[in-house]
């Protein structure tokens, strides 16, 4: 067995060849030109050959993997395969969503299919190890990564989790066709100060226990096979030098059997974060702390032997580390065909095939939320319209490819316009009205935004003026989120907001169509456009499903994982908040009490909202208490709209008082329903322990009895509401 083949397999390694294991580099070596002979490259080929390495990332591709692989497997004196990583966040050539909008459909079958034929592609170009999912919960639409989670919530972001993880590893992780995820950031990362990048995290235990660990447990319980840790520091200590998260939670309470990989440098950053003095030191921290792979810090490359020698880290703990990570190799199967990725016949056959192309336009086209519907403007008619076709966004290929697509050429997205061209009844006429960026915008340089240049506008102008219905693609550029992509102002960048009024100037029939990879405040849009479609990032489908979307041949059925704020300065925002002392005013004229004095406390659009073009009606909620442990609930929903489709109905208690006070609403439980004009269904929901009680501030678990309230319905604004005794 497995444990077996480790034990016997440690047992004959040197130390060096053990701490090799525990040395991550990013692909050095062109594998079609000369071998490297001198700088940093050269070095790494060295290590390579002697077995100090004991993984790539950003290697990829048949080619390419093949040749690192052969040199491990047969220069090195023990042949261990590398394990070979790479950011595989929505898909590898063909993309996918980016995450945040796979969240939107709230449908973990699309989800979970999403992350599998990811691992098909990737897999099939070499690749056994994906940098995802990332679950990370935020609550604040400036940091640039929310696109690469799930959102606000821990509930739907556990769900989502577990989906994904079981998506990219199946049921069997020795397949060639699946892959070993890694859920990161371990931990704290989404709750950056202000939402910039990289920075302080500070947050109490509450907020560790009910809001940030749940996801992180989910993928522990689901098998996800590594976890990485994280740039920030969490309460005062660095997450990749943090022994309480490596080792006492993650290892220990919840006996989680695989490697944790540090961030890129993230070692060597705890100088900078003042927590250690050198490189030696950081290695030294961050093994003891629990840290089994180091990605491009050379920290563990070079100091860890003396280190041990020194008796400063045990030897006990490299057999640990480097136990995990053998693990996961012979769990991949690599020790039975290191070559098993590397079929170019299949990696051929694999890519961009048509299977994988109608699983993402499938996930697309599920992950559009229908923000405002006024006077049932969309669907679009068929025939016989004349339609403009407006916007920065219409006709670009690449940025609703949105972030995180090393794998994936520019230019490889259906464009608005492409997938409306397709129905041929109806004149198109396009007029792109201005450029979201001046220049060359190749990540990951500053991208610069076009701020002045509106000598389009006219031409814009003119095409709305003689059309039936505009449909106006703006939002953000693919670059302006992910890492290192945090916003200030999270409005519609450069001219887009003047492009928007200066054709709504002309022409009110709008339908505003999103890209973009956060939420954004978009108020003056909410109280004129007459319909907003938020599409997100679609990735490689993109134009195709929104097109289907905007014709009808999708009723749309998303719901907004994350809260819309009306104002940047709303922000963090979320649904799931304390009530204060002070919620609402007392009496007329009253002033305090907890609100701004110049924006409303309620959000634009709320978490869970989402419409279609059908309409659904919520009647007889109704609760019956089984024990203390457990409620029954049920609610009979109805499709009373002329077009069949789909609702996520949702369910939210609050918990009334408590010995640590509970948010006013969470969510616990919901269910994607498809019916047909005038079909109803009673829709039912168990809440257990698990969904009834909390983390206290000791850290405890606990079910407390009293009054809950529990509110059902299609977002977390509008529902029927009960209470129950438990
Ligand atoms: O996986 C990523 C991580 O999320 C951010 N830093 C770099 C890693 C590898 O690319």
């Amino acid at each position: 067995n497995i444990e077996f083949k480790v034990e016997q397999l440690l047992s004959k390694m040197t130390l060096e060849e053990k701490i090799g294991q525990m040395n991550q580099y990013n692909g050095f070596w062109d594998v079609t030109g000369p071998t490297p002979s001198s700088g940093d490259a050269a070095k790494k080929y060295e290590h390579l050959r002697k077995g100090y390495v004991g993984s790539m990332l950003n290697v990829k591709g048949v080619q390419e993997v093949r040749a690192v692989q052969k040199i491990a497997v047969e220069e090195t004196r023990l042949g261990i395969p590398l394990i070979i990583g790479f950011d595989v966040i929505h898909g590898y050539k063909t993309l996918s969503p980016i995450p945040l909008a796979e969240a939107a459909s709230w449908d973990l079958e699309a989800i979970k299919k999403s992350a599998e034929i990811a691992a098909l592609e990737a897999s099939a170009a070499g690749i056994n190890w994906t940098f995802a999912p990332m679950v990370d919960i935020s609550r604040d639409a400036r940091w640039g990564r929310v696109m690469e989670g799930a959102g606000e919530d821990p509930y739907l972001g556990s769900k989502i989790a577990k989906a994904r993880v079981m998506g990219f590893q199946g049921d069997d992780l020795s397949k060639p066709n699946t892959i070993a995820a890694c859920a990161k950031h371990w931990a704290g990362y989404g709750f950056a100060e202000s939402g910039r990048d990289y920075n302080t995290v500070d947050v109490g235990t509450s907020t560790l226990n009910n809001i940030i660990f749940p996801p992180f447990k989910a993928t522990v319980d689901a098998g996800v096979k590594t976890f990485m840790n994280s740039f920030n520091e969490l309460n005062g200590i660095p997450a990749t030098g943090n022994a309480y998260l490596q080792r006492e939670v993650l290892k220990d309470k919840w006996d989680f059997k695989g490697f944790v990989v540090s961030d890129w440098g993230s070692m060597v950053e705890m100088i900078n974060h003042g927590y250690v003095e050198n490189k030696k030191q950081a290695a030294e921290v961050s093994a003891n702390a629990g840290s089994d792979m180091d990605m491009e810090s050379y920290a563990y490359v070079s100091e860890l032997a003396n280190l041990v020698n020194e008796g400063k880290v045990s030897e006990a703990l490299i057999d640990d580390a480097v136990t995990r990570i053998l693990r996961v190799k012979f769990e991949l199967g690599l020790f039975d065909d290191p070559y098993k990725y590397c079929d170019e016949n299949r990696e051929k056959e694999v890519t961009g095939s048509k299977e994988i192309h109608e699983a993402v336009l499938d996930v697309a086209k599920k992950s559009i939320v229908l923000l405002k519907n006024e006077n049932n403007m969309l669907p679009l008619k068929k025939k016989g319209q004349k339609i403009a076709v407006i916007g920065t966004l219409a006709n670009d290929k690449t940025s609703p490819l949105g972030s995180w697509r090393i794998g994936a050429d520019d230019n490889t997205a259906v464009s608005v316009l492409e997938g409306m061209q397709k129905y041929p009844d109806n004149q198109i006429h396009y007029a792109k009205g201005a450029d979201l960026v001046t220049g060359e915008a190749s990540f990951p340089f500053e991208l610069k935004i076009n701020t002045t240049d509106k000598s389009d506008f006219p031409k814009a102008i003119n095409t709305a003026k003689n059309a039936d219905v505009v449909v106006m693609v703006l939002g953000e550029h693919g670059f302006q989120s992910g890492e290192a992509r945090s916003r200030t102002n999270i409005g519609l960048p450069g001219v887009q907001q003047e492009l928007l009024e200066a054709v709504y100037a002309v022409n009110k029939n709008i339908v505003l169509v999103l890209n973009n990879g956060r939420p954004l405040a978009i108020s003056w849009a909410d109280a004129n456009i007459p319909a907003i479609v938020e599409a997100w990032q679609l990735g490689t489908q993109n134009g195709n499903a929104i097109a289907q979307v905007l014709y009808g041949d999708y009723n749309p059925s998303g719901k907004l994982p994350m809260t819309f704020p009306r104002n940047v300065g709303q922000l963090p925002m979320y649904y799931n908040y304390k009530n204060t002392g002070r919620p609402a005013a007392n009496e007329p004229n009253s002033v305090f009490w907890s609100h701004f004095i110049d924006e409303a406390n309620t959000p634009l659009y709320p978490f869970g909202h989402g419409l279609s073009y059908t309409s659904f009606t919520y009647s007889n909620l109704s609760i019956s208490k089984i024990s203390n442990n457990q409620v029954e609930v049920s609610v009979h929903l109805k499709n009373t709209g002329k077009f069949k489709g789909k609702e996520v109905a949702q369910l939210y208690i609050r918990d009334l008082f408590a010995s640590v006070t509970r948010p006013v609403k969470e969510l616990k439980g919901f269910d994607l329903v498809e019916l047909e004009p005038n079909e109803s269904k009673t829709v039912k929901f168990t809440l257990t322990k698990k969904e009834l009680g909390f983390y206290n501030n000791e850290g405890d678990f606990v079910i407390e009895t009293g009054t809950f309230t529990v509110f059902v319905g299609g977002s977390s604004y509008t529902s029927l509401e009960e209470n129950f005794v438990l």
